[in-house]
């Protein structure tokens, strides 16, 4: 308890949550009733029953296909708001979250033909509020999906056009089953989005279920200068050397890594390898609604199977400020 408070205490950045992954199952089954949504047969009937299937996932696909669904009970500006609003809420009292750069998937919402002004509006409605009463920071970044064609994601990129433009898009990112979609398929998306922005971030989902070569052609053929999971990256002694080198930040997700069985215990996540080789890594719940846990379970839990000492938690809290895309002032208040 004591080591809670330590660790709720510390001026925690978050990278890696995907304001999807943070319905809960009682906000879907009453958002699908306030819409009249009706959800698959197969689907859990109650939220006792929902909890105990997303204790279960055998893969990142099983939990995917769970979360397409729960994005489909999604709909007015209100929903997204609402969503993003309890979110940000939870981490700021709860959790002691210092600053969220939030991922969200307009592509699974236009899809069902939710025009993404609304998607956006609502998501920049929850970051504004948030900033002002909660004395958090917070930037988005839409991810496209890279299940889907280069195409749908340029057409994306179209839609989001004015948003990208005026910086409520602070950053691009990949996300979706990695495994047969490598990071090359979207190189021009991500040249398009630098080009109607050069201030704009990117980032992509890599290293996750795919190997090493996922995170270093993100780097080269996407120019990203973060990469999301990237824990196969230890598969690569050059590639380590690289990250540290580049100051390129791992946004790691330990819970999901469990959750979606990419290993099967904490202590196998490969965090000594990366303090080893001074590669930057935050901390980060990736969908805690669907992993059981928000940023600081994942700050514990990392705690009771690594048993950092304080000096170690020095140089991941401030890593993950420095690794973080907010102004220097913003940087030098958290540190
Ligand atoms: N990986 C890939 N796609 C995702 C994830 C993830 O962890 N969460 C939501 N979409
Ligand atoms: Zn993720």
């Amino acid at each position: 308890e004591t080591m809670r408070s330590f660790l709720k205490a510390l001026p925690k950045c978050e990278h890696h949550v995907h304001l999807e992954g943070t319905l809960e199952p009682e906000l879907l089954f009453s958002l699908a009733k306030r819409n009249n949504i009706t959800l698959p047969d197969h689907f859990p009937k109650s939220k006792a029953e929902l909890t105990e299937r997303y204790n279960n996932f055998s893969d990142l696909q099983d939990f995917l296909n769970f979360y397409y669904i729960g994005c489909a009970v999604l709909l007015s500006e209100d929903d997204f708001f609402d969503l993003a609003w309890s979110y940000f809420e939870r981490v700021a009292v709860n959790d002691g979250l210092a600053h969220s750069e939030a991922f969200f998937d307009p592509q699974s919402h236009t899809e069902r033909g939710i025009d993404i002004s609304v998607v956006i509006k609502g998501f920049k409605r929850a970051c504004v509020k948030a900033e002002k009463e909660l004395g958090i920071s917070t930037k988005l970044i839409m991810c496209l999906l890279r299940h889907l064609p280069n195409e749908h994601g340029l057409q994306t990129i179209d839609q989001a056009k004015e948003f990208i433009v005026n910086g409520d898009i602070h950053a691009l990112g990949l996300d979706s089953a990695e495994k047969p979609f490598p990071p090359e398929l979207f190189a021009e998306c991500y040249a398009k989005v630098k080009e109607l922005n050069p201030e704009i971030n990117l980032t992509a989902h890599g290293g996750e279920e795919g190997d090493h070569t996922y995170v270093s052609n993100s780097l080269d053929l996407l120019k990203t200068t973060r990469v999301d999971h990237g824990v196969n990256s230890v598969q690569s002694e050059e590639l380590l050397k690289r990250l540290s080198e580049e100051r390129v930040l791992l946004s790691v997700c330990p819970m999901s890594n469990i959750k979606l069985q990419v290993f099967q215990n904490i202590h196998e996540i490969p965090l000594n390898t990366f303090l080893e080789f001074d590669v930057p890594f935050s901390l980060n719940s990736d969908d805690p609604a669907y992993f059981g846990g928000y940023i600081l379970d994942n700050y514990v839990a990392v705690h009771e199977n690594f048993g950092f000492k304080l000096p170690v938690w020095e140089k991941i809290v401030k890593n993950s400020i420095h690794g973080s895309w907010c102004h220097q002032e913003r940087k030098d208040e958290m540190l």
